[in-house]
């Protein structure tokens, strides 16, 4: 595994199909609270009591609280450069497809176009009985009567689909495949840049700390994405 930021760089510029991962670190400097940092916690709860269907089945209006202050916490955030390096990288590219862990939809808001948010959106609602999906207005109830849950997906549930097979399709078809601000640990999305290293694609990783996925990475640099990914994503350095 090498760390020669400028080579990396060479490398990304040649590659015609461009995938990107990315996970909560992308949004550290923008400061969104990241899942297993120590400021995840909301009251005394850690993400894992209360992202998932049986805390909602039991309290449906404690799991929406929750929401409510991420949401709130959130709103307050703008995208940082690790953000609008990524829409540059994507003006830039031919074919470029972004995979996103985050629910934040800073990606978005800072000009991205092509988004897949594996995890879902904070800012979606859907209903508990018939599946569709809305923005969330704030409202709980859907107008058939039953609950109205956040669109994310929480542990214990599957991905989508059909999101999950445009993902490994994604990866299988790139020729350089970055992985920024994401511990690795949830499945499936930590298969993915293994998945494209198989496949041919040249593997960057940006983290501030090494992660189970480095050993998979071609190039592993260390330090925080806002500052590496402009430097990486940069034409004329
Ligand atoms: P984590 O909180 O697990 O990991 C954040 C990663 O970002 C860690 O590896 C940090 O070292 C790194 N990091 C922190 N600050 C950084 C910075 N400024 N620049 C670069 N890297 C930085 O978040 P995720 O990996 O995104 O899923 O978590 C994955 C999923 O776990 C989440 O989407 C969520 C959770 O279960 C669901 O809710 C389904």
């Amino acid at each position: 595994m090498r760390t020669d930021l400028a080579e990396a760089r060479r490398l990304l510029h040649r590659a015609r199909r461009i995938t990107v991962l990315t996970g909560a670190g992308v949004s550290a400097e923008s400061g969104v609270p990241t899942f297993r940092g120590e400021q995840g916690l909301w009251k005394t709860y850690r993400p894992e009591e209360l992202a998932n269907a049986d805390a909602f089945e039991a309290n449906p209006e404690l799991v929406w609280e929750w929401y409510r202050w991420r949401q709130g916490v959130i709103a307050g955030c703008e995208p940082n450069t690790a953000h609008r390096a990524l829409v540059e990288l994507e003006r830039c590219s031919s074919s470029f497809t972004l995979l996103t862990q985050n629910i934040d939809g800073l990606h978005q808001k800072a000009g991205s176009l092509n988004v897949e948010e594996l995890h879902g959106s904070l800012w979606r609602a859907r209903c508990t009985r018939e599946g569709k999906t809305r923005e969330d207005t704030g409202q709980l109830r859907c107008e058939c009567g039953a609950w109205l849950r956040p669109h994310v997906v929480w542990f214990g549930e599957p991905l989508d689909s059909m999101m999950v097979a445009l993902s490994f399709h994604a990866a299988k078809r790139s020729e350089a495949f970055l992985v920024v601000g994401t511990s690795g640990l949830v499945a499936p999305a930590n298969r993915l840049p293994r998945v494209a290293a198989d496949y041919g694609a040249t593997v960057i990783e940006i983290n501030t700390e090494p992660t189970p996925l480095s050993s998979a990475a071609d190039f592993f640099l260390a330090g925080p994405a806002g500052e590496l990914l402009p430097k990486l994503v940069a034409r004329d350095a």
